[in-house]
C-alpha cells in the first residue's frame, strides 16, 4: 500500500540549482528543441511546481532559446497537490525572495516591479498552465499528462516513502515520450529501482531518459529494465571492462557507457584501469568525480575535480561542476571564482566554437555565464518561513 504524502514544504525559487539550470539551458532544452524542430511541438511538465517558479523558469528558458516560435505548439504544465500554491502560481506575482539567485538582468527582462512584488511578463505567464493533482493517487499517463519531452520533479520525491517513490517514478516514466527526460533533485532516485528509465550522466548530475519501448509494469517488483548495450560493449557482459590491452581512451569510453547505463561500479573500475594506463588523463578523474557525487561523497568529488582542473585548466565542464558542487556545500566565493574562470575560458574561444561536452557555442555560453556572474549567491539552507515569499 502506498502511504499518504506527509506535510510538505512549498520552498521554491526561480532557476533553482544553477548546475541544473545550466544543464537545462545548455544541453537538455537545445537537444529537445532540435529533436522537435520538424514537428514543432514541445511538452514540458513541472510536477510538484509549488508556487510556479520552476514552471515559469522553464518558460523563460524556452523564450531565450526559441525567441522565434511562430507555428510551434508549446505546452508547459505546472502541477501540484497544494491549491493555495497553485493560486499563487496562476497570479504570476512574486516577492524578491523568489529571485534570490536569479541574475538581475533576467529579473528585469521578464518581470515588472509592482509595489512589493514583481509581476511576470504576460507573454511568459500565458505559456504555462497549472492544474491540481496528486502524483501518488492520480492515474498517469492520461489526459494532458502524456507524451512529455521533459518532466522536472525536483524536491518532491523526498516527501515520499519507498513504495510511493517507485510508483510515481513509474508513472512519470510512462508519461514521457520516447527519449524524453526526467530531472529530479540531486540523488532523489538514488538507491531506488526505476523502470523504463535509463540514467544519463551529465556534467551537472544525473537525469533519466525514457526507454523505448515501454516495458509493461508488473504487479510485483522486477529489476530495472535495461537497454541493449551500445555496440562497443555489446560483446561483453554488462559491467565488465574491456581486455587488459585496451587504451585509456577506450577504457574511458567504456566507463562513460557503463555510467550512462547506471552501472556505476563497472564505470568506476573502468576509470581506474584507464588511470593505470594514463595516470595524468583528466577524463577519468572527471568521471570519477561525477561517480563520487552520485554516491554522495562530495569531499572526494571536490578533490577529483580539483585534480581534473590541475591536469586540464581549460576544462569548462570541470569549472562549472566544481562551482555547482561548491554552491551545494556552501563554498560560495570559490563557486563565484570558478564561474568567472569558466566565463574567461569561453570568452577566449572563437564565438562559433562548440564547447565540449555542451552542445552550445562559446558565444551562447558566454552570454549565459555572464548573466550568472552578476547573480546573487545561491542559498544553501532553507529560509525561515517569514523570509519565503
Ligand atoms: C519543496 S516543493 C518543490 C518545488 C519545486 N519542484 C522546486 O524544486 O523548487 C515540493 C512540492 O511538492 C508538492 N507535493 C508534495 N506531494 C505531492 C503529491 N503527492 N502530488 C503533487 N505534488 C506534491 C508540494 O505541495 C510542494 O509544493
Amino acid at each position: 500500500m502506498i502511504e499518504p504524502t506527509p506535510r510538505t514544504s512549498g520552498e521554491t525559487y526561480f532557476f533553482r540549482d544553477r548546475g541544473q539550470s545550466d544543464l537545462l539551458r545548455l544541453r537538455l532544452l537545445p537537444e529537445l528543441i532540435g529533436r522537435r524542430r520538424a514537428a514543432k511541438t514541445l511538452r514540458l511538465w513541472s510536477a510538484g511546481c509549488a508556487s510556479g517558479e520552476e514552471a515559469y523558469s522553464l518558460a523563460i528558458l524556452v523564450d531565450m532559446l526559441l525567441p522565434e516560435r511562430d507555428g510551434w505548439d508549446i505546452f508547459i504544465l505546472g502541477s501540484d497537490i497544494n491549491a493555495t500554491a497553485l493560486a499563487k502560481a496562476r497570479r504570476g506575482r512574486y516577492g524578491q525572495w523568489s529571485f534570490r539567485i536569479t541574475p538581475p538582468e533576467l529579473q528585469q527582462r521578464y518581470f515588472r516591479s509592482s509595489g512589493d512584488e514583481w509581476e511576470l511578463d504576460e507573454r511568459i505567464r500565458r505559456m504555462v498552465s497549472f492544474r491540481a493533482g496528486d502524483l501518488v493517487s492520480e492515474p498517469c499517463p492520461g489526459g494532458e499528462l502524456r507524451d512529455m519531452d521533459l518532466i522536472l520533479c525536483r524536491n518532491v520525491f523526498i516527501y515520499f516513502g519507498t513504495d510511493a517513490v517507485r510508483a510515481v517514478a513509474d508513472k512519470l516514466a510512462a508519461a514521457l515520450s520516447e527519449g524524453g527526460y526526467l530531472m529530479t533533485g540531486h540523488t532523489e532516485l538514488m538507491g531506488h529501482r526505476v523502470r523504463n528509465l535509463q540514467s544519463r550522466l551529465f556534467v551537472e548530475g544525473v537525469v533519466y531518459r525514457r526507454l523505448a519501448p515501454l516495458v509493461p509494469l508488473p504487479a510485483g517488483h522486477r529489476p530495472p529494465a535495461r537497454v541493449a548495450p551500445p555496440p562497443a560493449v555489446a560483446q561483453r557482459a554488462p559491467g565488465v571492462p574491456p581486455p587488459a590491452a585496451a587504451s585509456a581512451e577506450d577504457l574511458l569510453a567504456t566507463a562513460r557507457e557503463l555510467a550512462d547505463r547506471g552501472e556505476y561500479a563497472g564505470a568506476e573500475q573502468a576509470c581506474r584501469r584507464a588511470l593505470s594506463v594514463a595516470p595524468l588523463a583528466p577524463g577519468p578523474h572527471f568521471l570519477l568525480a561525477q561517480l563520487a557525487q552520485l554516491g554522495g561523497d562530495f569531499e572526494r568529488a571536490g578533490k577529483l575535480l580539483d585534480q581534473t582542473l590541475y591536469l586540464d585548466p581549460g576544462c569548462v565542464a570541470a569549472c562549472l561542476e566544481l562551482a555547482a558542487l561548491c554552491e551545494r556545500t556552501d563554498k560560495l566565493p570559490r563557486a563565484r571564482a570558478l564561474r568567472r574562470a569558466a566565463l574567461d575560458i569561453v570568452r577566449a574561444l572563437p564565438g562559433d566554437a562548440t564547447v565540449e561536452p555542451y552542445e552550445t557555442t562559446a558565444a551562447e555560453m558566454a552570454q549565459w555565464l555572464a548573466q550568472w556572474s552578476t547573480a546573487p549567491a545561491a542559498p544553501q539552507s532553507a529560509p525561515s518561513p517569514s523570509r519565503a515569499s
